[in-house]
């Protein structure tokens, strides 16, 4: 795969998936010779020997269908003439694709279809990269002899509803490779073939518009479409791309990678790679479509100063908003102190920038006050991987489901926040592989079409712990472990420790049906179902460690996973799956205030040499501050600059109020990010970001794969991230002069043994490599600890349960937990400024029909929810989806202020937020809360500065 930009070309499509099979089969195709694994059909035999059968309803993503009857060829001593799709090969088969007799077949077939086909290819956006053109071009069609007058579907309607693409049905050719898309590789279902003979036509779901149906708009059936009837808006406004460039999806931690097929500058549309390795060719509505963000009117280009958040903004040049930086934290470090000031990394930017900052906190700044967005969501599986199996990463690389038995999801909901992953997940569970999901929702994964969970563990928030030790008791007390692997990859003494702990009374089924609401049988079912396993996998989000128990909970994942032998192979596993796009980059790239790249203890002196060496520095041998003891110094007033990168912690971290308050006591506040945010209202420098469009780079994601972010358009405001940190270390006197991040990848890969053989040519070379790569592992490691654990024995830890201090009483009667919704990213900064809010244009609440008539809150209701820490206003939608006394709410939106009302529990070991578990009262009121209204007049305040900012600029240029 090469870096350069590629001419515009269809990606090859072979017409039928490709095949693995110890036997070869030999065969002849128009007189070649050809050998493919059995099981092969024989147009893809064809094709892998560069002889082209025309086609129509097969390609290569999906299943042979065998409808069109374009792909006939004649085989030796077979009747008639077979469909060459559907028709596996045979040792010694003769197989013939070009003749008359197929010529007239073919053309006859097509005929057909032209005949009900309007001829506009002039003016069809599709047109010179359209299947069907190509075909009628490939059987020679010259006339169509059943005239175009008779019955047909010309004056059909298109439904535009969709804002990304559009469905116009006089073109379909009913081929139903849209309707398999959805069921195959997405598992939707939306489609379906309505009607028979002449009248059949695409629907969606109950003849719907799109936007209306169950589709979830991944796009797949647009991709799949050989016509023009599914088309994305963008290449019908701009014609077709001239180029495109491999890059990586800077949404989720799934690390989609795509084409971006451009023309010049401008994206015309993001197409799936199939190349790509964590995706196959699939995407979701994020990654395919939310990417005008990139370019919407709301990018800030222009670095801004000014003294006091209660004054306008200045555009300033980048040098004078460098040096005003440089200058400010030069003043507090003379007079607070070295330790007075610190960074915060993004694991949106690349690994090669978020590397970078923290080497300008501990080289330049000269602390180790670094620290990522990661504190707020996965540190526990760092703590607690790190701890039991020797590694802070996922175990596994995302293939392996597809050789799971049994899998496990607790606390994650990837329909929703991995989609793409969520959608081989299901199709693994539709081949027969039993499902279990320990969650207080009724997520799709519950129940859906086609997908059902053999068991649901509908916990109370807060008792992971709990659950999860009471299946280990069932594992253990029933003689379900894997003993060999136990006594040959564990450390005895702790796991005879945690036996005799997990077998006390306290961890029964029965004694955690209480606390835990969920039923002992159930527990023992599905302990039984996950131990009796072949092979078991387990999957989990946030909802198991943003608790105050996350590392605990991590850990007793690691010892169910350790105690039934599932892990150091396919198909088994512990997997986190991250969030945001690079969140395992950022903190591989040594994030955290005690850790240097890959995980390194600064207190080591041997770590703290090579990089003093390499850096030509002394690193502080102290960890530095945490994101939630940066804030508390800052209004102890002990802690006076921050540069945050690409994080936006006054919308994404728990009690907005304290936050805000840190915010407000900071004398120097650096924000660089596309846009205004929440936590830029309180900056005094704006340092304008780059897109994942506009740069150079790298992105890791949740199962350790490295792959490469490549530029497509020049950086709208002049510099890539990595750039304006390397000035600011420069202003700041420490010296910097990287000219491409691939020189920074070769620092790391210099000074970090996990990724010692990462270059840029190896990943342009393989496509993807997941970490560890070097030199016991040249290619990457897609899974981990096959022989032994990284820290050498396996690590059984103690695990009691110890009930969060966040409970519920008859003032705070309902338990509140949060999450994310597959339209919306994160704090919405990116999908909010995309046609995404068509499906979630604000947060709502959902409350248990119980709980709601309680109260008499109906859906659309506002209602007020109000926990120990703050108060806040959302709308109300009465659904069966969460547990009666359980709410839930996302926050994507900053106005709906979620986290103005979690608090600031956390996790034992990280300060972890707890997010999952806040105790609230909700009821029905007319107005926003006051915090609401505060933060309404200090947004419109903060929003008249940036047009006063804006306006004075273009005076100045006027
Ligand atoms: S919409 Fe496209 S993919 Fe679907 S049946 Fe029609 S032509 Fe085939
Ligand atoms: S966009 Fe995706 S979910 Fe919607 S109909 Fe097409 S394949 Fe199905
Ligand atoms: S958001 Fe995630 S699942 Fe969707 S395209 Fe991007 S990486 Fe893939
Ligand atoms: S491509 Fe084989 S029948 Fe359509």
């Amino acid at each position: 795969m090469s870096a350069a930009f590629q001419p515009y070309r269809r990606a090859r499509d072979f017409g039928t998936p490709k095949r693995e099979s110890q036997r070869q089969v030999t065969l002849t195709i128009d007189g070649v010779t050809v050998t493919v694994p059995e099981g092969t059909t024989v147009l893809r035999a064809a094709a892998e020997a560069g002889i082209n059968i025309p086609k129509l309803c097969a390609t290569d993503s999906l299943e042979p269908f065998g409808s069109c009857r374009l792909c006939l060829v004649e085989i030796q001593g077979a009747k008639g003439l077979p469909a060459s799709c559907t028709t596996e090969v045979r040792e010694g088969m003769v197989v013939t694709t070009q003749s008359k007799r197929l010529a007239d077949v073919r053309r006859n077939v097509m005929e057909l279809y032209i005949s009900d086909h309007p001829l506009d290819c002039l003016t069809c956006p599709t047109n010179g990269d359209c299947e069907l053109q190509d075909m009628a071009g490939a059987v020679g069609l010259r006339e169509v002899r059943y005239g175009y007058d008779g019955a047909n579907h010309f004056g059909a309607k298109k439904d535009e509803s969709n804002p990304y693409f559009t469905f116009d049905p006089t073109k379909c050719i009913v081929c139903s490779r849209c309707v398999r898309a959805c069921e195959e590789i997405q598992g939707t279902f939306a489609l379906t073939i309505d009607g028979r003979g002449f009248a059949s036509k695409v629907a969606a779901s109950q003849n719907q518009p799109f936007l209306d149906s169950e589709c979830v708009s991944c796009g797949a059936c647009v991709q799949a479409c050989p016509t023009a009837t599914l088309t994305e808006k963008s290449l019908i406004e701009l014609g077709q791309p001239e180029h495109y460039v491999v890059t990586t999806c800077a949404y989720c931690g799934v690390g989609c990678s795509f084409r971006a097929e451009m023309k010049g500058e401008q994206v015309v549309k993001m197409v799936p790679n199939k190349d790509g390795h964590a995706n196959h060719g699939h995407s979701c509505v994020k990654g395919r479509f939310a990417f005008g963000y990139a370019t919407h009117k709301d990018r800030i280009t222009k670095p801004m100063i000014r003294n006091s958040i209660h004054e306008p903004w200045k555009e300033v040049s980048w040098e004078e908003a460098i040096s005003f930086t440089a200058k400010k934290f030069k003043e507090i470090q003379a007079k607070y102190g070295r330790h007075a000031i610190g960074g915060i990394t993004s694991s949106r930017c690349t690994n090669e920038e978020t590397y970078l900052v923290q080497k300008l906190v501990r080289a330049a700044f000269g602390n180790n006050n670094v620290d990522t967005c990661a504190r707020v969501c996965h540190s526990p599986t760092g703590y607690g991987l790190k701890t039991t199996l020797g590694e802070s990463a996922g175990t596994q690389a995302f293939d392996s489901v597809m050789k799971a038995d049994v899998i496990m999801v607790i606390g994650a909901n990837p329909p929703d926040a991995h989609p793409v992953f969520a959608s081989q997940l299901k199709r693994r569970v539709r081949q027969g592989a039993k499902l279990i999901v320990v969650d207080p929702r009724a997520t799709d994964l519950v129940r859906s079409p086609h997908i059902e969970a053999d068991y649901h563990l509908a916990l109370r928030p807060g008792t992971n712990v709990a659950v999860l030790n009471a299946m280990a008791h069932v594992i253990i007390s029933e003689g379900l472990e894997d003993k060999e692997f136990i006594a040959a990859r564990c450390e005895r003494d702790a796991y005879e420790d945690w036996r005799a702990f997990i077998l006390e009374e306290r961890n029964s089924p029965e004694a955690v049906e209480k606390e835990s609401g969920v039923p002992a049988e159930t527990i023992r079912g599905a302990a039984r179902l996950y131990a009796s396993a072949p092979n078991a996998a387990i999957y989990y989000g946030l909802g198991v460690s943003e608790h105050s128990q996350g590392s605990t909970a991590v850990m007793a994942i690691a010892n169910l996973a350790m105690c039934t032998g599932n892990l150091g192979r396919e198909g088994v596993g512990v997997n986190p799956l991250r969030g945001q796009n690079n969140v395992q980059g950022s903190c591989d790239m040594g994030s955290f205030p005690h850790e240097l790249p890959g995980y390194r203890h600064v207190s080591d002196p041997n770590v703290r040499k090579l990089f003093e060496q390499d850096w030509n520095v002394t690193i502080d041998p102290e960890p530095g501050l945490r994101i939630p003891n940066m804030f508390d110094a800052a209004i102890a007033g002990t802690f006076k600059g921050l540069y945050v990168q690409g994080e936006d912690v006054a919308q994404s971290d728990p009690d907005l109020n304290h936050v805000a308050k840190a915010l407000s006591s900071l004398e120097c506040m650096v924000v660089q990010d596309l846009f205004l945010n929440e936590t830029a209202k309180f900056a005094h420098v704006f340092l304008p970001g780059s897109s994942f469009l506009e740069k150079n780079g790298t992105f890791t994601n949740a199962e350790r794969r490295i792959s490469r972010v490549r530029k497509v358009m020049k950086p709208l405001a002049g510099y890539e991230d990595w750039e304006v940190t390397q000035l600011l270390a420069n202003a700041m006197g420490y010296p910097m002069s990287y000219s491409h991040p691939r020189e920074i990848m070769e620092e790391i890969a210099r000074l970090t043994p996990t990724f010692a053989g990462v270059s840029y040519e190896k990943l342009d070379e393989l496509g993807s490599i997941q970490w560890p790569c070097n030199e016991k592992a040249p290619q990457g490691t897609p899974t981990m600890h096959v022989e032994e654990f990284v820290r050498g024995k396996g690590l059984f830890r103690v695990t009691p349960y110890v009930p969060t201090d966040e409970r519920t009483n008859s003032k705070y009667p309902l338990l509140l937990t949060t999450g994310r919704i597959l339209s919306q990213y994160n704090v919405g900064a990116q999908t909010r400024r995309t046609a995404n809010v068509a499906w979630h244009s604000e947060d709502v609440l959902e409350i248990h029909p119980h709980d709601a008539e309680q109260r008499g809150i109906q859906t659309g209701d506002w209602v007020g929810l109000k926990s120990r820490a703050g108060e806040t206003v959302l709308r109300a939608l009465v659904t069966e989806r969460v547990m009666p006394g359980v709410v839930y709410t996302t926050f994507h939106h900053p106005e709906s202020g979620a986290n103005v009302v979690t608090t600031d529990n956390s996790d034992w070991a990280t300060n972890c937020p707890e997010y999952k578990v806040t105790a609230v009262q909700a009821y029905k009121v007319e107005k926003l809360s006051d915090w609401q209204q505060r933060f309404q007049s200090f947004t419109e305040q903060q929003l008249e500065f940036l047009r006063k900012a804006r306006a004075g600029s273009e005076e100045a240029v006027g």
